[in-house]
């Protein structure tokens, strides 16, 4: 999978995708991340990116013309499958949707500042706009990276155990069963008996049954999806 970013700060995306399993996508070839920076296509050379928004109001707007001609440059080369703007009033980010975009290969993710990008660019090029939550971050950036783990850590390969992505919260709208390692008691306080019992299908049982009881307690909106 190739993901494109565009940012006005590339700097804030470099460590999250340079060590862990960020890092290990990106060396076994699963993954290839490219940032630019938009500034590159700034409309004049003191590098303005934004301008005053029509109609008065504090903040500063993204504008078209760096965009556009950003999304046309890169677009040169490939066919994205989608051009993705982070914003908080886009679609929240999930499981499924998350699952949904491991299956392209090709994406493009815009990060925005300040007000936001001007609204013709999401109504020309955008095809998905994506949340990470409730709440207003400074920028795009850690949206996107945020993005690129929870889509990266999905592509086949990347994680050591092929299965363990599959039994992660949220996968079959359940969270996932608390875990346990060694020593079997500590401070007194001792691992579940059936998780020693060597039993795989009660091991099996009592994590489905711990997964529902979370679930139901702690999002009870995800137990209506659930199918038994
Ligand atoms: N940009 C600013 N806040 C954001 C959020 N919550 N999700 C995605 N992009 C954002």
């Amino acid at each position: 999978m190739h993901i494109d970013v565009l940012s006005v700060i590339p700097q804030l995306l470099e460590s999250p995708l340079s060590h862990s399993m960020m890092k290990r996508a990106q060396t076994k070839k699963l993954l290839y991340v490219s940032v630019h920076n938009l500034r590159d296509w700034a409309v004049n050379e003191y590098g303005q990116l934004d301008d005053y928004q029509y109609g008065g109001g504090a903040g500063m707007v993204m504008m078209c013309e760096p965009l556009e001609k950003a999304i046309l440059d890169l677009g040169k080369s490939k066919i994205f499958d989608e051009i993705i703007y982070l914003t908080p009033d886009g679609e929240t980010l999930n499981q499924n949707l998350a699952n949904q975009l491991s299956l392209k290969q090709n994406l493009l993710l815009i990060c925005g500042h300040y007000k936001g990008i001007d609204q013709r660019i999401r109504d020309h090029y955008i095809t998905k706009e994506i949340s990470i939550g409730d709440y207003v971050l400074s920028g795009g950036e850690l949206a996107a990276t945020v993005l690129i783990d929870a889509v990266g850590r999905l592509l086949p390969g990347v994680l050591n155990d092929e299965t363990s992505a599959l039994t992660d919260s949220f996968q079959d709208n359940l969270l996932a069963p608390p875990v346990y390692t060694r020593p079997a008691e500590y401070n007194g306080w001792r691992v579940p008996s059936v998780l020693l019992s060597g039993d795989l299908k009660k091991i099996d049982e009592w994590r489905y049954e711990e997964s529902l009881k979370k679930t139901a307690e702690r999002r009870p909106d995800l137990s209506d999806h659930i199918d038994h």
